[in-house]
């Protein structure tokens, strides 16, 4: 009889505290909808006949494949959400014979998936890594087929998924439409119906071609919104709300036009190396500073009303300049919400400036036709500064900031002038060793032009006091001076400290409890680790479980929403048994089941992905939807919920834009300091905000090595993640799979110590991403690495705490290296280095524990 205790329900009816999750969920959906074109067809003027065309209608993508996939009760597909809402769909013939077609499609895939599994003897949900079932062209619609269809509105949705381990391409059915989409949405304008074209993505596409198609009445970007997803397209089309969602990305004519275009990913060839020659020059900053001209500007988005955005005050407030707008409804029919973004020109001085950058935001409340509200904004006088790669500090250059106010980054106003007199130092820190010297980035020949504004400032930075980072050079060595057995509850009863613990533990016991495990119990897979509560992706170590009373951590995935198994069995005794879903969201049958089998449910809320998050830039929706994840948190005993994802967008095509926020770190710092406000009010519960860093690439994904220069790292890379550090203090960072200047992230010093810890005051615990120190040649598919895997004494060199889900080699790794002195990879590490990361996950598991 096993001792272990489910957290689940035995019951699956369901509860008012998933409807209402439900409920809310929907509710940050509508929001998430960018309206990117409409000439006035949307609302609909009344819920009558409808057809529905592509393949996203039925199979509505509700968020990526993968890890970030999230496993729930039921999800209402598009037909359902118009059905629901009391239309009629006209065309279920064309749907069903679509259905058949895709059917087709995917049972051909899964042969092919079967037979490559066996040439590469490995199960095929992993060949599915490299290889993920691509979006079919859809079934032609016919003239015939149109001049049936009784309907006279027609909705046509595409949709592309994409996730782990595999990049986007540039081709026909990813990026750009297949000829049958096109084609059929053309042959539904020449058939006389109003069109309206959906689309059900993950990451930006070309729209160019569907734009110069003359009759489309109005293009939605949907995003994936989670199980609710039907429900809240339609809550937007019928006009019950009204669009506010922006663009969180610039949206280029042509693939081209990104900088990173050329080398990105597979598309040079080169998988190994990628350079990220761009430099800061990612997304609009690269846009606006080259006069390149985007096919739809970051911020963007159209409402059912219109707005005016009045500044009515902009000044210098100790060590903020604070911006005072009026926003006012002009719109006579409809209710809705703006975004007013503010955003910064600095001067060309020695460093070189993009155009403007954002530097606040915020979204008004749902304002009547003729209601105005006041806004109060403020940024801190510390945005003014840029990285001076050659002093190695944050500087201040002398000379005019614009303020620049708007609802896009295309159409804003100059405000206001902010006068600095001469070049000023606000923080001295050291550049990170292993920063690439060589890199070659390109630079903006743009020459600053003198704006008129409103407000002229000469600004008083004699506020700010310059801070020079003090860095930690190496740890301390902890010395038992406590004769009793220290136990989690003396910590937790403020009789001795964690470190007293620490001193006590043996080499072998922190070795043991800085790897982490993923509890392959018979009939749990890969990513469905954590026994008690199955689905989670792994544990921390329960060594310490029986002498001390430390418990092991439950951590899953995110980030769009709590990713557990929906439904399993047990025996009589508790032995959990096969079946349910997969890691790849396939459900298997449960065979031969015992007698006196219990069944177990974990439905957790989907909520929209990452990307569609930060289009909604509310940051108090999201703060809100992050408490409702903290309480399912707490519901399934999970402790850390390995989410936030926040790299950047630098190019469309990496396969995990949609868990990621935006190609902008200030919208992406933002979004995931309010989500880890929203889960940590919950006391015990953490985030992890993942994958730190630069993992923006998604092709060889275990072994590419980014190269980027140091103010790149530290303007965009690294930006979210400091202000999510700074501002919400999440309780874990997850180190990424790739490599970063030749040194693997997870190994990383300068990244983990000098910069999360000593920069920015990271006081948690930091974790690698799953098998990072593993061989597993199964796991990397058909990348060949070029680079040794990380090393497990680096790991501790580096204050990467937990190794997840590590083996025994980490174990006995981390042994030797203390114990004999071996260097492993290049690192050799002391008692110390292994105290000083015991240290952080007691730290953590006491939060828990309280
Ligand atoms: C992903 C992480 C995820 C982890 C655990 C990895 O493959 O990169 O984002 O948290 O698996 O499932």
């Amino acid at each position: 009889m096993r001792d272990t205790i489910f957290y689940a329900s035995k019951d699956e009816k369901i509860t008012p505290q998933e409807i209402a999750h439900a409920d809310l969920a929907r509710k940050l959906a509508g929001e998430c909808m960018v309206l990117l074109e409409n000439d006035g067809v949307l609302p609909l003027k009344s819920r009558g006949e409808i057809a529905l065309y592509g393949n996203g209608v039925r199979k509505t993508i509700q968020g990526g494949t993968g890890s970030g996939s999230v496993n729930t009760r039921s999800i209402t597909n598009i037909e359902k959400g118009f059905e629901e809402a009391g239309f009629t769909v006209t065309n279920k013939a064309w749907l069903d014979a679509n259905d058949e077609h895709y059917k087709k499609m995917q049972e051909a895939y899964q042969e092919w998936l079967e037979e490559e599994g066996k040439r590469r003897n490995v199960p095929p949900f992993l060949v599915s890594f490299d290889h993920p079932f691509s979006e079919p062209a859809p079934y032609t619609i016919s003239k015939e087929e149109v001049a049936g269809c009784k309907a006279k509105i027609a909705v046509y949705v595409i949709s592309r998924n994409s996730g782990e381990g595999k990049d986007r391409e540039d081709r026909e059915g990813d990026y750009l439409f297949y000829p049958e989409e096109l084609d059929g949405i053309r042959n539904l304008i020449a058939g006389g119906k109003k069109l309206i074209v959906v689309l059900n993505i993950g990451g930006v596409m070309q729209l160019t071609e569907l734009k110069k198609i003359i009759g489309i009445n109005a293009i939605v970007l949907m995003n994936q919104l989670g199980n609710l997803g039907g429900n809240a397209l339609v809550d937007l089309i019928s006009g019950a709300v009204t669009p506010s969602g922006k663009l969180a990305d610039t949206w280029a004519v042509e693939y081209k036009d990104y900088p990173s275009s050329a080398t990105f990913s597979h598309n040079n060839g080169n998988v190994d190396e990628e350079y990220y020659q761009e430099g800061i020059y990612v997304g609009y900053r690269y846009f606006d500073s080259f006069g390149v001209t985007p096919l739809y500007p970051f911020g963007y988005g159209l409402s059912y009303t219109s707005f005016d955005i009045k500044p009515i005050k902009v000044e210098q407030k100790s060590e903020f300049i604070a911006v005072s707008v009026k926003v006012r409804n002009t719109g006579d029919y409809y209710t809705g919400k703006e975004v007013v973004q503010i955003y910064l020109s600095k001067p060309q001085g020695q460093m070189d400036m993009p155009y403007q950058e954002l530097v606040a935001f915020q979204k008004t409340g749902e304002l009547r036709p003729g209601e105005e509200e006041s806004i109060d904004l403020e940024f801190p006088l510390e945005l003014l500064a840029g990285y001076d790669t050659d002093s190695a500090a944050y500087l201040v250059e002398a000379g005019d900031y614009i303020v620049r106010v708007g609802a896009d980054s295309a159409s804003t106003q100059a405000a206001a002038v902010l006068t600095v007199k001469s070049r000023t130092m606000l923080k001295q820190c050291e550049n990170m060793a292993f920063a690439d010297e060589k890199q070659e980035e390109i630079k903006s020949v743009r020459k600053a032009v003198k704006e008129e504004a409103l407000w002229k400032i000469q600004l008083d930075l004699s506020k700010i006091t310059p801070i020079t980072v003090s860095y930690t050079r190496e740890h301390a060595q902890l010395v038992n001076t406590v004769k009793d057995q220290i136990t989690m509850r003396d910590v937790l009863d403020g009789k001795y400290t964690i470190k007293e613990m620490v001193a006590q533990l043996s080499i072998r016991e922190m070795a043991e409890l800085c790897v982490g495990t993923e509890r392959r119990e018979e009939g749990s897979i890969v990513g469905s680790a954590s026994y008690c509560v199955p689905g989670a992706a792994g544990d921390t170590s329960s060594v310490l479980k029986e002498t001390r009373g430390v418990k092991n951590m439950i951590l899953a995935d995110g980030p769009a929403g709590l990713r557990l198994q929906r439904h399993f069995k047990t025996d009589k005794d508790g032995n959990i048994l096969p079946g349910g879903e997969g890691f790849d969201g396939t459900y298997m049958p449960f065979k031969d089941v015992p007698e006196g089998a219990v069944d177990y449910y974990q439905y957790c809320t989907a909520i929209p992905i990452g990307w569609a998050l930060a289009q909604s830039w509310n940051t108090q929706l999201v703060e809100e939807i992050g408490n409702m994840i903290g309480q399912e948190m707490e519901q399934f005993h999970v402790d850390l919920w390995l989410a936030p994802a926040m790299n950047i967008h630098r190019n469309p095509l990496c396969g995990r834009n949609f868990e990621y926020y935006s190609e902008d770190p200030f919208l992406t710092g933002k979004m995931a300091a309010a989500m880890t406000r929203g889960v940590q009010k919950h006391p015990g519960k953490g985030t992890t905000i993942k994958h730190f860093a630069a993992n923006n690439q998604e092709d060889n994904r275990y072994g590419t090595n980014a190269h980027v220069g140091e103010r790149a790292l530290r303007e965009i890379y690294l930006k979210g993640f400091e202000i999510a550090v700074r501002e919400s203090k999440p309780m874990s960072i997850m180190t990424s799979y790739n490599l970063l200047n030749a040194t693997h992230t997870a190994n990383s010093y300068d990244l983990i110590q000098k910069m999360a810890r000593d920069e920015w005051g990271f006081k948690g615990v930091v974790m690698t991403d799953w098998y990072t120190s593993v061989d597993m040649p199964m796991l990397t598919g058909k990348y060949a690495s070029k680079y040794p895997i990380s090393s497990s004494a680096g790991c501790i060199y580096a204050g990467n705490d937990i190794q997840m889900p590590g083996c025994k080699k980490n174990v006995d790794d981390i042994i030797d290296a203390v114990e004999k002195g071996t260097e492993q990879g290049g690192y050799t590490i002391t008692l110390a280095d292994l105290q000083f990361c015991t240290e952080n996950i007691l730290r953590i598991v006491a939060e828990t524990m309280k």
